[in-house]
């Protein structure tokens, strides 16, 4: 329900006309900082958009889709990939979200999927092994093992884990073209139509062949063929880039940090512990759109109605009134819910995915196979993004066997 707002006590919200762009891309955390300290929204005119930075701000956000939907007004995720699920408002959301069935939650995952998560892992940490030390962990490791694990949990047999990585990027780089750069319009465009062409190919072989797959739950459902492409298109963008970046920033903490990695591979029940920290320290999904229904008041400041938001989860997840040293990645800080995946109806439907995947076999077989793994001191590691961020390469050396 949603609760009665004073309108007339609520204080203006703050322009801050000194952020931009590349200084959020390179290191959004100082500008985060400073905003947060100033207000809890602020209209941010190089983003075009109101950024909510504040954790009880952007909670409040995620639990109330009366006042803030997230049906946004010409969404440029719609026009690169339909409307999604995650573009969606309850009833509609709850249809698409339903159709998704079991094949991402635990018992599915037992049952099937952690086989495919542990032979997709050997099969790309030889991959790595073969590149020798010095390889970039993410290209060679991080990258391939979350677009296969992506691509079978799908159900796209007739695709390759290439042809998932160059899906997922052009078609996030579409959701992302507030430039309205043609080209990318364009890559994002030919990806949307290679994707609708293999869901046409692979759904009567499926019919005729179920498997576990989501393609295969799916071709058995009354639903429209336009829901099925945005969902999947939408789950493409979703679940391939955010595993692969949460595995290549908790190696890159652990291994930046060594204490703490003595402490995990001292006690593996810490596996989780370093994910779930390194995805509060640097949320993959940094930030995401909402739409307020009505002029409202939020955490004191008066937003208008139409107010176009970024709820700036990367932001919220280092406020210092929920979290002590917020900056600082340390995985034995008091247990405190973070924002990385979400809330309300839209948390993380691959929540169970990636934490199986990178915590239940990626990061505890990277670590045994590759005997005292290290951060390559002539080659520095390098993060980046802000609405995304992860690691752009990180350069790795280990002892051969
Ligand atoms: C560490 C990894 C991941 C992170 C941090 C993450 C983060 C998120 C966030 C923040 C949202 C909500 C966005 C919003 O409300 O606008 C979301 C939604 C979603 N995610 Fe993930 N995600 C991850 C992995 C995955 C994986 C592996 C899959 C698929 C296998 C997946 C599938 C989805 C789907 C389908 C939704 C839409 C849910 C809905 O609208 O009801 N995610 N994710």
């Amino acid at each position: 329900m949603t609760p009665t707002v004073d309108l007339a006590q609520a204080r203006p919200i703050p322009v801050a006309d000194w952020v931009t762009i590349p200084d959020l891309y390179a290191d959004p955390y100082p500008v985060y900082q400073r905003m947060r300290a100033e207000a809890p929204v602020h209209w941010v005119p190089a983003v075009n958009r109101y950024m909510v930075t504040d954790y009880a701000a952007c909670h409040t956000i995620e639990q109330d889709q009366e006042r803030f939907s997230a049906d946004e007004t010409n969404s440029l995720m719609k026009r690169a990939m339909g409307h999604s699920m995650l573009r969606k408002d309850d009833p509609a959301h709850d249809v698409d979200r339903k159709s998704y069935g079991g094949v991402l939650r635990p018992n599915a995952i037992k049952r099937h999927w952690n086989a495919v998560f542990e032979q997709n892992c050997a099969k790309y940490l030889e991959r790595l092994e073969n590149a020798g030390p010095g390889a970039d962990l993410i290209s060679e490791f991080a990258a391939p093992y979350a677009a296969e694990n992506l691509r079978l949990i799908m159900g796209f047999r007739n695709a390759t884990q290439d042809d998932m990585q160059r899906w997922s990027q052009t078609l996030i780089d579409g959701t992302g073209n507030y430039a309205d750069d043609p080209d990318v319009w364009a890559k994002a465009e030919q990806s949307s139509c290679e994707v609708d062409d293999a869901i046409d190919e692979v759904l009567p072989h499926l019919r005729a062949n179920p498997d576990h797959s989501l393609l295969s739950g799916l071709a058995h459902l009354p639903i429209p063929l336009e829901a099925i492409r945005a969902n999947l298109k939408m789950t493409i963008g979703g679940g391939l880039n955010e595993p692969r970046d949460a595995l290549g920033a908790t190696v890159w903490a652990l291994l930046s940090n060594p204490d703490q990695l003595a402490q995990v591979l001292a006690e593996p029940s810490l596996w989780s512990t370093a994910f779930e920290e390194c995805i509060r320290w640097i949320a993959p999904i940094g930030m995401y759109p909402r739409e307020s229904t009505q002029d409202t008041v939020l955490e004191g400041v008066l937003v208008p109605k139409g107010a176009r938001l970024g709820v700036v989860v990367g932001a919220a997840n280092r406020d210092p009134k929920i979290f002590d040293d917020p900056e600082t990645y340390d995985i034995n800080r008091p247990k405190q819910p973070h924002l990385a995946f979400g809330g309300g109806n839209h948390f993380c439907a691959g929540a169970w995915v990636a934490r199986a995947s990178v915590v239940g076999v990626g990061m505890p077989r990277l670590f045994d196979a590759l005997p005292n793994l290290r951060l390559d001191p002539d080659a520095p590691a390098q993060a980046g993004g802000w609405v995304f961020r992860g690691m752009l390469r990180l350069p790795v050396l280990w002892d051969r066997r």
